[in-house]
Order: C-alpha cells, then sequence, then structure tokens
C-alpha cells in the first residue's frame, strides 16, 4: 500500500527511543524527511539518518524554539507527530489520592498537554500552508483514568479532547487533526528499571519482571503481549497519509482488547 508519504517533511517529537523512535523508523522507512526532537540523541535515532534537535518540551519556549529550528531547515512542515510525553514518577503518586501536589500536576499538564499546544501552536502557520496533518499521541489512561497517576490520565484526557477541538477548528483549512491512543507499549516507560512499572513494582512490593509479565492479564488485553512500539507506529502513519483525507478529529485507540467498553 503507497502511503503516500515518500518526500514529506515530518516533525516527530519524543523521538529517541520506544514510540516516537518507532514512528521515525516508520516514516524513514516510507521515504519522508524526518526532523526528530528530545533532549537527548540516541544511537537508535542517530541510525535513522532523521535530522535530530535537542530540545526540552516541557518548558514554556521548548515548543517554539522546536519549531523555529525545524523551519530554519526548511519552511515546510506536512506532518506534525507530537509525541512526547510521561514523565518521571515521584514518590506521592502512590501515597497521595490525588497522585501528587500541585507542582506535580503542573509539571505532568505541562509535558503531556502544554507540549502538544504550543508545538501545535507554532507549526501551525506551517500545516496550513502545507494543508498537513496532526497525530497526538493520548493514552488508554484517558479512558481507564484508574489505571493511572491522575495527572497523566487527566493531561490525556485533555489530549483527546484538544485533538478534537482542534481538527474542527482547523479542519476547514485543510489541516487534518487525529490522534492515537496506546494501551500498555513495550517501552522504557514500562521496562526502564528506573521507569514508571518499575516504581508500581517496588510499590506493590513485587518483582518488576513479574509486573510486566503479568500486565496484559490483569489489565485486561486479550493477546497475553505488551503491545509492539511499531504497532502504534502503523497506525500513526496511516493517519498521517493524505490516502485518509477523511480522518478527522478521530482519537485511534490500540489496547489488545483491554477497554471493554464499546
Ligand atoms: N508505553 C506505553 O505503555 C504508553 C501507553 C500509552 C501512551 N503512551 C504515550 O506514548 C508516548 C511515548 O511514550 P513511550 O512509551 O515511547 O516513552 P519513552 O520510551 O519513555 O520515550 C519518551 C520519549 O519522549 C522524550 N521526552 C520525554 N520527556 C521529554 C521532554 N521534556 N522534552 C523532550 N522530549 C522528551 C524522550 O527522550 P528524552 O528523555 O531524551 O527527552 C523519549 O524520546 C508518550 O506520550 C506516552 O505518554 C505510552
Amino acid at each position: 500500500m503507497d502511503l503516500q508519504l515518500a518526500g514529506k517533511r515530518v516533525l516527530v517529537t519524543g523521538a529517541s527511543k520506544g514510540i516516537g523512535l518507532a514512528v521515525v523508523q516508520a516514516f524513514v522507512a516510507e521515504g519522508a524527511s524526518v526532523v526528530a526532537a528530545a533532549r537527548r540523541n540516541t544511537a537508535e535515532l542517530k541510525e535513522t539518518g532523521a535530522h535530530f534537535i535537542p530540545v526540552d518540551l516541557s518548558t514554556p519556549d521548548g515548543p517554539r524554539e522546536l519549531v523555529e529550528a525545524a523551519l530554519a531547515l526548511d519552511p515546510r512542515i506536512d506532518v506534525l507527530v507530537n509525541n512526547a510525553g510521561g514523565g518521571e514518577v515521584t514518590d506521592d503518586v502512590f501515597s497521595d489520592p490525588l497522585s501528587g501536589d500541585d507542582e506535580t500536576w503542573a509539571k505532568v499538564f505541562d509535558l503531556n498537554l502544554g507540549n502538544v499546544v504550543r508545538t501545535t501552536r507554532a507549526a501551525l502557520p506551517a500545516l496550513i500552508e502545507a494543508k498537513g496533518a496532526v497525530v497526538n499521541i493520548g493514552s488508554v489512561s484517558a479512558d481507564l483514568p484508574h489505571t493511572s497517576p491522575l495527572p497523566y490520565s487527566s493531561a490525556k484526557a485533555a489530549v483527546k479532547a484538544f485533538t478534537r477541538g482542534l481538527a474542527e477548528a482547523v479542519g476547514r483549512a485543510g489541516v487534518r487533526v487525529n490522534a492515537v491512543s496506546p494501551g500498555a507499549t513495550r517501552t522504557n516507560l514500562m521496562l526502564d528499571p528506573q521507569g514508571y512499572m518499575a516504581a508500581v513494582a517496588a510499590n506493590l512490593g513485587m518483582d518488576h519482571d513479574v509486573l510486566l509479565g503479568a500486565l496484559p492479564e490483569q489489565s485486561g488485553m486479550l493477546t497475553g503481549n505488551l503491545i509492539d512500539p511499531g504497532e502504534i507506529a502503523r497506525v500513526v502513519l496511516l493517519l498521517a497519509s493524505p490516502t485518509m483525507p477523511s480522518a478527522v478529529g478521530s482519537t485511534w485507540s490500540v489496547h489488545g482488547g483491554a477497554v471493554k467498553s464499546a
């Protein structure tokens, strides 16, 4: 299937590992020209040949500076993939019924929502010029808010609302906005011994590997496996493809059956 992405100029955030890296690899394989952003580059990202721009997207100015740097290389953006998100786990996530104090909520919202809004705002003139596409990476936590820290679930629910609202605001200008909502996916967020799922395991007094093994079944997935990041990347490419002109304002969930509602 020709997705007509060859030669397209794509900006991917959170591109150094996990889902973002898989998205970069998939666009490069289609012949797209990719600008990749994260705080630190990785050997795997270097291998893709994507142009790397270092940036902290949780800061108020980082998103605008990223887009300015990308436009200085080439004034065209056909596709924006807002993937950077997640964040560090603080101790109060597990002890506080609100999963953290004001500072925690602000930090999680700055990274998971603020960065999406700010990067989109900065890239919008170029996206309108290109009649391009935005794909935001949400989370099934938006639909299953009790399964993640509340600031994260709430920020991802806001990303879902932002996706639908922005699609309406810019659809007639020719920009398509959609989101992909992954369930538990095999990335550092799950696998890193210092990461989120390791912290959950420590809090439960469980071995990290045992928790990861039990997770698909425990979270209601029907596949028995964590999701491969490449699966999420394939949906991103389809939603970004000009062969899908009617994909507008949708959130496509990939969760192995974990979300039980229709
Ligand atoms: N894995 C899952 O199960 C899952 C499920 C649902 C949704 N998601 C969502 O999918 C997206 C990708 O997650 P992932 O699992 O692939 O996580 P990951 O493996 O931890 O990758 C996160 C990426 O974002 C970058 N990043 C993090 N903070 C950043 C910042 N402040 N500024 C710029 N870049 C930053 C990281 O690079 P640096 O650290 O070098 O900056 C990295 O490239 C996130 O939005 C996450 O919420 C993941």
